[in-house]
């Protein structure tokens, strides 16, 4: 059974508010929590939503063989993007209300469209697809995050989560991955300002609390004894992580040729999952290219103590969180898990 598990994680990917206003925010201005996690409010269908594929004897949404896409349909278009640097035309956009996605068949990605909170749009927020090429760790996927998004409603609550989510290797230990080799280019265009981010995602379970690893259940994600893990690239337009009110939790040094990556940690509270965001350096994020192994960023938060090494990686993706602007990423990513 090959489980996607991609499952996310409506919120947790998620973030919170503005810095002039770390507390009351995301949608929900009147809310008095003092947890910015609180302020997230991925619908609870979507935080527990599995992706199976076809002979799964379980769970919620089969898909039928090849591509497909599920509670909305893709709208599609051949028609280059106008703001799109490149000449190349869109084959597809996904513009999920919550979800629509698309599984690149020849490769380990799914393509995905996640606006949970779809309902708080005004205006589009889409994942276009454009092709794949190389093989092998130089398998590559051209896509792109389409945001219209009007500043002026529901300034400060996340969207959603537009992403290139893997669908192999998944639900292994840490220890038996031998690396997960990525580059991670992205040109934005944009018209307006915005607010969002360029995030890997993944998650990862205690191995001793996963009830039954060698079940359906293994690749749990949603379960208390999950965890969310980000790790920020790129910030803009003053969002912060859940946790940021506790402050940085630790400072790691040394990690893809920089110092002083900041570690905020806090629970989601509508999933239950601890979500532990590492943020690049503020005066010093990537700007437009990324390159290194994702291991040794789950690696260097273990040397925090925050798991061990025998840990599961149930969920891996890369992609950017919208919450407003009228922007276009126009992107290109490698990634896959070498075992
Ligand atoms: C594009 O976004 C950047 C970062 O927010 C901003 O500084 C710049 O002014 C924006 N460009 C336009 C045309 O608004």
């Amino acid at each position: 059974m090959n489980r996607l598990a991609l499952l996310l994680i409506g919120g947790l990917a998620a973030t919170a508010t503005a810095r002039p206003q770390k507390r009351a925010c995301s949608g929900r201005p009147t809310s008095s929590s003092s947890s910015v996690a609180s302020l997230i409010q991925p619908t609870s269908e979507i935080a527990t939503t599995e992706i199976v594929i076809p002979t799964s004897t379980s769970k919620e949404v089969v898909l039928p063989s090849s591509t497909s896409s599920s509670t909305a349909a893709p709208t599609t278009t051949s028609v280059a993007d106008s703001t799109k640097p490149t000449t190349e035309a869109l084959t597809a956009s996904y513009c999920g209300a919550p979800n629509s996605y698309e599984i690149l068949t020849g490769t380990p990605w799914i393509v995905f469209s996640m606006n949970y909170n779809y309902q708080s749009i005004s205006g589009t927020c889409c994942t276009g697809y454009y092709s794949v090429s190389g093989s092998g760790d130089d398998q590559s996927v051209h896509w792109s995050s389409i945001w219209d998004i009007d500043e002026s409603v529901n300034t400060n609550l996340v969207k959603g989560y537009s992403f290139i989510g893997l669908t192999q290797n998944l639900e292994t230990t840490l220890d038996s991955i031998s690396s997960i080799p990525s580059k991670y280019t992205w040109t934005v265009s944009n018209t307006t300002a915005y607010k969002g981010n360029v995030v890997y995602d993944f998650e990862r379970q205690f191995a001793n609390l996963c009830p039954a690893m060698t079940s359906d259940t293994k690749g749990d994600s949603t379960s208390s004894s999950a965890q969310e893990l980000m790790i920020w690239l790129q910030y803009v337009g003053g969002q912060v992580p859940i946790g940021y009110s506790e402050g940085v939790v630790a400072t790691i040094d040394g990690l893809y040729g920089k110092d002083g990556w900041k570690l905020y940690q806090g629970l989601n509270t509508d999933t239950g999952i601890t979500v532990s965001s590492l943020l690049a350096p503020e005066d010093s994020m990537f700007d437009g290219s990324f390159e290194g192994d994702i291991k040794d960023w789950l690696l260097a938060l273990s040397k925090q103590g925050i798991f061990s090494t025998s840990t599961y990686v149930n969920v891996g993706n890369a992609g950017m969180e919208p919450f407003w602007g009228t922007v276009t990423f126009d992107n290109t990513l490698s990634l896959r898990i070498d075992l």
